[in-house]
């Protein structure tokens, strides 16, 4: 086995990539997703991602874990988030996931209002400014951070200022992003965070989590249009008794336990 795992490919992508040996190692073991071991690690994770994003829960802050890919991580947010009643999403687009997040809307019949630049082009703050001016109806707002396409970096604090001043709820997607540049979510005004596993944090896939303002974690409640990707659901059940409501990908965190903690000593090193 070792030396299938040293023959393989380095992986250069964004994600999944090229995972440390401790991680694999980690999930070779098979723990039940109701066993007190398996509940405590998850729990530990969602502490760390909170620590990670510079946050805590005394701070009212969330994290919450959801099987599958980012895409999951995103859409559970989207649509749990909107309200299914007056929800009006502003979409900020300059890249292949801000239109992700669009056809998400879309498919959800979510109303939407579009900001779309070109690849290679930051947001403008002015259009946002005065498109939540003429659209008072729009109730949140999302942009992705790290466009991993073109790698451009949007500027979310400064658009988390302008939305922040029309009192609307901001939404990041952080998947290539989180973990790899410092984020500390409550300086960024970030009612919803969101990134995935196999990313920045180098696991292996399986998951993503979202880091929630707590106040916009409870508007949730009833909003969800799937049974699956309820976040406020998905919460809850963590919260009861530590387990997910549907089967965990126990490898995948056991593994990601082992990654945050490489991921905490590679920070105190530099
Ligand atoms: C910024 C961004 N958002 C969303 C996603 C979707 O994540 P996934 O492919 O894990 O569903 C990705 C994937 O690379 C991404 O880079």
């Amino acid at each position: 086995m070792e030396t299938t795992l040293t023959k393989d490919k380095l992986l250069f992508t964004p994600g999944p990539l090229t995972t440390s040996m401790t991680v694999k190692q980690a999930m070779l073991r098979d723990l039940g997703s109701r066993d007190i071991e398996f509940i405590n690690t998850v729990k530990q994770v969602r502490n760390a991602l909170l620590v990670m994003g510079e946050v805590s829960q005394a701070q009212g802050y969330e994290a919450v874990l959801m099987q599958g890919s980012g895409t999951f991580g995103v859409e559970s947010v989207i649509s749990s988030a909107l309200p299914k009643v007056g929800g009006h999403l502003l979409v900020i687009i300059n890249g292949a996931y801000g239109d992700r997040i669009a056809k998400m809307a879309d498919v959800h019949g979510i109303t939407k209002t579009v900001l779309k630049y070109a690849e290679d082009e930051y947001p403008s703050l002015e259009d946002i400014d005065s498109t939540l001016e003429q659209n008072p109806s729009i109730t949140h707002a999302v942009v992705v951070h790290c466009e991993t396409t073109s790698g451009i970096f949007n500027p979310i604090k400064a658009i988390g200022e302008v939305v922040k001043k029309h009192g609307k709820t901001y939404i990041v997607d952080a998947m290539s992003s989180f973990g790899a540049v410092p984020t500390n979510i409550a300086d960024n005004q970030i009612d919803f965070l969101v990134s995935s596993s196999n990313k920045c944090i180098e696991g292996v896939p399986g998951f993503s989590f979202s880091i929630i303002q707590k106040d916009a974690l409870n508007a949730c409640k009833g909003n969800a249009r799937s049974l699956s990707l309820d976040l406020y659901a998905q919460w809850e059940g963590l919260e009861q008794n530590g387990q997910f409501r549907f089967t965990p990908p126990t490898h995948t965190i056991l593994a990601f336990w082992q990654a945050v903690q490489e991921h905490t000593d590679r920070k105190s090193v530099v």
